[in-house]
């Protein structure tokens, strides 16, 4: 088989005396939508923040193509193709959709406002900017504010951002939390063109149903802990799934 795009080998991450993550493992392959999901709590978000360089592992490995990145810091990781969404939306709220998606995943808003004009100026990220707006379908809204959109459609923008950034790996941290059920049938049908592109997918999500549909393969953590893993039909089928997740979550 061939090498994945991301590797997680006994990552742990622990927060005083809390184990937010525990000797994790997980591999996302080229082309795929991998799932995680857990109860609140269960270090999902952790899991991206160690993955991007936001937090820094207290032991355990991440390799991209192989390529040891624990340490990296994130500009790095960033530049070297993950890029994500986060679980409160994080856009810019004067500044319009075009403005947002002409600049690639900045980190924080003083290097973006540095880097819009030189955007500005630039066709190729004004060709980019078109292109994934036109994928979106957020043309219609390209010279609204971000706070004068809709919520659902704020979401978009923000998936929009990461992805113009052209990732290798894109990480979402519940893409439809909040959305009705169109719009995350919607995202649904955009993460599944997206992995037609080439693009990987790791997606957090508490909506079972809507991650039982879309995703290759599943995590499944509790208390940080990797409590079972498989395709979606045996996750589900899984008592200690049923127990630790369905249980709680209805
Ligand atoms: N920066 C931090 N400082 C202290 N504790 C943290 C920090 N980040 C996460 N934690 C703790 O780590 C555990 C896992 O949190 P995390 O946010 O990863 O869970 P989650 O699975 O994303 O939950 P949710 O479904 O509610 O988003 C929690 O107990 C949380 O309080
Ligand atoms: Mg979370």
């Amino acid at each position: 088989m061939s090498q994945p795009l991301l590797k997680l080998t006994g990552v742990t991450k622990t927060f005083g005396g809390i184990h937010a993550l525990s000797n994790m493992v997980c591999e996302v392959p080229e082309g795929q939508i991998i799932g995680v999901i857990g109860p609140n709590g269960a270090g999902k978000t952790t899991l991206f923040n160690t993955i991007t360089g936001a937090y820094r592992a207290d032991a355990g490995q991440v390799t991209l193509k192989g390529v040891d990145v624990t340490q990296w810091p994130s500009y790095r990781i960033v530049r070297e193709g993950i890029a994500r969404t986060f679980q409160n939306i994080r856009l810019f709220s004067s500044m319009t959709v075009w403005e947002h998606l002409l600049v690639a995943q900045p980190h924080g808003e003083a290097a973006w406002r540095r880097l819009l004009p030189i955007a500005w100026a630039n066709p190729a990220a004004q060709a980019r900017a078109t292109e994934v707006m036109e994928f979106f379908g957020l043309t219609a809204f390209r010279d609204r504010p971000a706070k004068s959109l809709p919520y659902g459609i704020q979401r978009k923008v923000e998936m929009a951002r990461a992805v113009t950034a052209k990732p290798k790996l894109l990480l979402l941290d519940e893409p439809v939390a909040g959305m009705n059920h169109d719009e995350a049938e919607e995202i649904r049908s955009l993460m599944l063109r997206l992995r037609d592109t080439g693009l990987s997918i790791l997606l957090i999500e508490h909506d079972m149903n809507f991650v039982m549909r879309l995703c290759d393969y599943l995590y499944v953590l509790d208390f940080g802990v990797l409590i079972a893993e498989g395709k979606p039909d045996d996750v589900r089928a899984n008592p200690v799934v049923l127990d630790a997740y369905l249980g709680k979550d209805d």
